[in-house]
């Protein structure tokens, strides 16, 4: 067998994160996820002036494809212009769509079987709302709802509690107390993700990968957005303290330490390294080490750990080994039980906040992960990452990255964009 290729990101970008609330509607309320996607992938060929021509495929994750969000890999395609000849392919495994889609781009072009791909994610949670599921919710009152999404075969049900597999927050809250992750910690973790997510908005540091869009506002002007909508600058500890639980009257969780519903959309530019050489595009990280699991359902959050071990391993890596990691805080406990189990530095965690403070928009939040983490990577010089998210029904997905040494080049690279003012 030919030697496997060097896969590499070249750039990462997304759009702000729009709040998903029906009490109090977000920017991108009345916005189509897929015309978020198609700002995601055209504004990667604008930065990256990639002849158009040249992409083997587009891959994007989501786990709702109904609606504009069916087939909507191949929609984007076609919608953003690219020649009929670029292909699309949408991706499915729950919360880590995107990451997966991910995966299914670096192992395309290791084996040669692709030069350029590029691969994202997005999500309307204002659209298609997560269920949240409480103990005493009636399941079948809520499935009528939901039959359109999701026809569940009964046999599962043989082996698995409904209530483990819809809406994950009771399988976080068994998460919680198995590993005994306290109430107080989870309160100090929404806090810190809360802070460090103003810190890096304030310093600027997103300005690398959001795209700002202009919204139309209900009084017929317009404003743009650059910023994620959900950050609480003003957060404290007094006022997390105070906020009930949610998914259990005895429960830890509350809507301080749960993810920010949200919508959103991101995407990244993978090639080969001989490519990104050939178009003299510096590559932000290389892909070292790719790993997916199932688990449990009814622990589905504690993913994370299995799967992350299994990334190293394959490396031939170690935990002291990583500078920087990024994971989904779909549930506070996700970076908590990950630093329990694993021993991880919790200054290395999700350094510029995560999905508790700027929002999880599923099917988005795979790639943004592993795309804010190349970027921080960047920042810092760090040279080794890893990216992990569980999913819902029981999964989880991780990539380890390595920075790759133009450090001085890629810094020209976007000075060379700012001055062209292609961002
Ligand atoms: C938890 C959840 C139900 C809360 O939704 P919500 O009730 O609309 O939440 P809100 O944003 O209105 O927040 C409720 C209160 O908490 C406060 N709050 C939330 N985060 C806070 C923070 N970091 N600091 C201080 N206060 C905070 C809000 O200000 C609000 O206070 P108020 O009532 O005084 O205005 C919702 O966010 C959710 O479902 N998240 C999980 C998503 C999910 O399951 N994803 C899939 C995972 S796999």
């Amino acid at each position: 067998m030919a030697k496997l290729r060097e896969a590499v990101i070249v750039d990462f970008v997304r759009t702000p994160f729009g709040r998903a609330s029906k009490k109090r509607p977000g920017f991108f309320a009345d916005v189509r996820s897929d015309d978020l996607g198609i700002i995601a992938a055209q504004a990667l060929m604008k930065r990256t002036r990639v002849n158009p021509a040249s992409i083997d495929d587009i891959i994007m994750g989501t786990p709702t494809q109904i609606g504009e969000q069916a087939n909507v890999a191949r929609n984007i395609s076609l919608a953003a212009g690219f020649p009929f000849e670029v292909a699309g392919i949408s991706v499915d495994r729950a919360c880590c769509s995107s990451m997966a889609g991910a995966q299914f781009a670096a192992m395309a072009i290791q084996s040669g079987q692709a030069d350029i791909i590029i691969s994202g994610g997005l999500e309307s949670l204002s659209h298609f709302g997560n269920p949240v599921i409480l103990p005493d919710t009636d399941l079948w009152e809520l499935a009528k709802d939901y039959t359109a999404r999701w026809q569940a075969n009964p046999k599962i049900f043989e082996r698995i509690d409904p209530t483990d597999i819809m809406g994950l927050g009771l399988a976080a809250e068994t998460v919680a107390e198995k590993y005994d992750i306290s109430r107080e910690d989870l309160d100090q973790w929404a806090l810190t993700c809360n802070l460090r997510a103003a810190a890096a908005q304030r310093e600027g540091k997103f300005k690398d990968q959001i795209i700002p869009i202009e919204i139309k506002l209900p009084d017929g002007t317009s404003e743009l957005v650059d910023y994620d909508q959900c950050v609480k600058p003003d957060s404290t500890i007094e006022k997390i303290r105070s906020l009930p639980p949610i998914y259990k009257p005895d429960g830890r969780l509350n809507a301080a330490s749960c993810s920010k519903e949200t919508d959103g959309a991101a995407a990244a530019m993978f090639m080969s390294k001989e490519k990104a050489r050939e178009l003299g595009l510096k590559p932000m990280v290389t892909i070292r080490s790719m790993a997916w699991s199932g688990i449990e359902p009814g622990i589905a959050p504690y993913g994370v750990c299995p799967v992350s071990k299994k990334a190293l391993q394959r490396a031939g890596l170690s935990v002291g080994d990583i500078d920087l990691w990024e994971t989904n805080e779909a549930f506070a406990v996700v970076p908590l039980v990950l630093i329990k189990e694993l021993g991880i530095d919790p200054e290395k965690v999700n350094v510029n906040g995560g999905a508790c403070g700027i929002g999880h928009p599923v099917g988005a939040s795979g790639i943004w992960l592993l795309g804010t983490m190349a970027h921080e990577m960047n920042r810092r010089n760090a040279r080794y990452g890893l990216a992990s998210i569980p999913g819902g029904v029981g999964q989880a997905t991780a990539m380890l990255v390595e920075r790759e040494k133009y450090w001085k080049g890629r810094a020209a690279f976007l000075e060379k964009l700012e001055s062209a003012a292609l961002t």
